[in-house]
């Protein structure tokens, strides 16, 4: 493999003793970088301390990330990685569709609540959000992007971010969501705008 995560902070297993089964699978060839998902600042301070004095090649953070949550600015995970620079790679980008044009007209048969609703439940969809969602669609339009587009050039508008990991359920998804590519930068005005939708 190329990246092997470790996926939750786990409180009842001492890092060390986590930390030493990543440098082992390194150590032993069955992956090349280790990566770690939905940790927070000062447990990755931490955690990299560990992996560095074991000469493990610790290199990417997988955390959510988006418009709508903005935990890894609150719990230190961004300004952390920036300082020790590793990586971030953002997964719920669009908040599971909610930061798209999905839900602005109702709930479409083939989307995501309607058809799976194990992790995006339609009690989600407040009033309050929907009117949230369809401000930052507008907001969109105005940049001549749809809304997916800059939800995710959003997410890249700085350089803590190094890539989005994007869900899809249709080809045509994924075709608009790559014309970002280039196109990520906001100005101050539209971030300020940004933040005064959603907070
Ligand atoms: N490390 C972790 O703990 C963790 C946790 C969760 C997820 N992940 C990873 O992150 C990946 C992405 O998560 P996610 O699926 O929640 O990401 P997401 O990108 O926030 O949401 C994907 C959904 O957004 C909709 N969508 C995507 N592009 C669109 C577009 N251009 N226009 C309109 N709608 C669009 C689709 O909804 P419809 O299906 O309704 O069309 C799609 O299924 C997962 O596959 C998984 O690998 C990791």
């Amino acid at each position: 493999m190329d990246i092997f995560y470790h996926h939750r902070m786990d409180p009842e297993t001492p890092l060390e003793e986590t930390m030493g089964a990543l440098a082992s699978i390194v150590a032993s060839g069955k992956a090349l970088y280790v990566g770690l998902s939905n940790y927070d600042g000062a447990t990755l301070i931490q955690a990299a301390a560990i992996l560095k004095e074991l000469k493990c090649p610790f290199i990417i953070n997988q955390n959510r990330y988006s418009i709508f949550d903005r935990t890894i600015e609150q719990n230190g995970l961004k300004e952390t990685a920036l300082a020790l620079k590793k990586g971030i790679i953002a997964f719920s980008p669009l908040a599971q569709g909610m930061l798209t044009n999905r839900y602005i007209d109702g709930i479409p048969a083939d989307s995501r609540i309607a058809k799976d609703g194990r992790y995006l439940k339609e009690n989600a969809l407040t009033p309050e959000k929907l009117s949230q969602i369809r401000a930052l669609n507008n907001l969109a339009a105005e940049r001549g992007q749809t809304l997916a587009e800059m939800a995710l050039s959003w997410v890249l508008k700085d350089n803590a971010v190094t890539s989005v990991l994007i869900g899809a359920s249709k080809p045509e998804q994924i075709l608009d969501n790559i014309k970002i590519i280039g196109h990520t930068s906001f100005s101050k005005e539209e971030l300020q705008k940004i933040d005064s939708i959603v907070r």
